[in-house]
């Protein structure tokens, strides 16, 4: 497949990168960038290969948000017609396999909501993250006012989405939105080290951990733990769970086939 807007390579054979590519616009993410993001996460979810996706941008911005210039001119029917996000944005969430957000500098609006939309945010501390639609005269769109409460409660989402203002690396973590934050210059390396973890364990148990906890923010606590059972009752049917257990009774490490 070939790419303008994104670069697609893979780590290690295991580990597949996408790295968001307009730097003159800071990663704002328009339908094309978005169309070529879904595309290469799908080959990535289809390759058997792979167990887990990265996505990154730059040092300055990982996204700094949907293309301002693209929708500027946008009517209500163009975007109802054209189902905007709806249409590509929507993609990611139906990747089955783990997708790390690795960010650095700015994750504005749509940049922000697109970091949320993966399963973990692994930030550098010069990551700033933050919901500035309200000044341009619209909310966000992507998810953020849903995901945004759902990572960091209802009083820094309100504070965040209704005044603009951005929050640094340390307050996001403190707020519960990224998992972790590094220097710069270790950020890659963090973010494929924890890859590089999950592509050891079981595709198939990695899979049902993130339907499961996915789940929990998408029904009632008594469906979450029903479904929780129902996954955690069909991994005794794979050898990998026989692997894994006997790997650890009889003290040795254990090697997954996926199967
Ligand atoms: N869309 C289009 N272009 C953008 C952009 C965006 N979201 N963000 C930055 N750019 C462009 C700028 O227009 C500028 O282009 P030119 O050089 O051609 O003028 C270039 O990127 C560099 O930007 P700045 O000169 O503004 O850089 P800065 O360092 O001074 O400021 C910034 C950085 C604070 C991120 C600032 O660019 C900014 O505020 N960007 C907009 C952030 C924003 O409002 N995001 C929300 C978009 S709406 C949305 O995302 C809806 C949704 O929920 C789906």
């Amino acid at each position: 497949m070939n790419f303008e807007l994104i670069n697609v390579r893979t780590e290690a054979g295991r580990v597949g990168i996408v790295t968001l590519n307009r730097p003159k616009q800071l990663n704002a993410l328009n339908d094309q960038l978005m169309d070529e993001l879904g595309a290469a996460l799908k080959a990535f979810d289809a390759d058997p290969a792979i167990g887990c996706a990265i996505i990154t941008g730059s040092e300055k911005a990982f996204a700094a948000g949907a293309d301002i210039g693209a929708m500027a001119s946008y009517s209500f029917a163009d975007v109802y017609k054209g189902d905007y996000i709806t249409r590509n944005w929507e993609q990611i969430r139906s990747i089955r396999k783990p997708v790390i957000a690795a960010v650095s500098g700015f994750a504005l609006g749509g940049g922000c909501e697109l970091a949320m939309m993966c399963d973990f945010i692994i930030a550098a501390d010069n990551a700033r993250f933050g919901q500035p639609e309200i000044k341009l005269g619209i909310i966000p769109g992507a998810g953020g006012t849903q995901r945004l409460p759902r990572a960091v409660g209802k009083a820094k989402a309100m504070d965040l989405v209704l005044t603009g203002r951005m929050m640094d690396a340390s307050e996001a973590e403190r707020a519960g939105l990224v998992s972790r934050v590094v220097a710069l210059d270790k950020l890659m390396d963090e973010a494929l080290g924890a890859a590089l973890m999950i592509c050891d364990y079981s595709q198939m148990a990695v899979m049902a951990a993130k339907e499961s906890i996915n789940r929990a923010f998408e029904g009632s606590l008594n469906d979450g733990i029903v479904f929780e059972r129902r996954l955690f009752h069909a991994l005794f049917a794979t050898a990998d769970q026989k692997e894994g257990m006997d790997a650890f009774v009889n003290k040795r490490k254990a090697v997954f086939q996926n199967k």
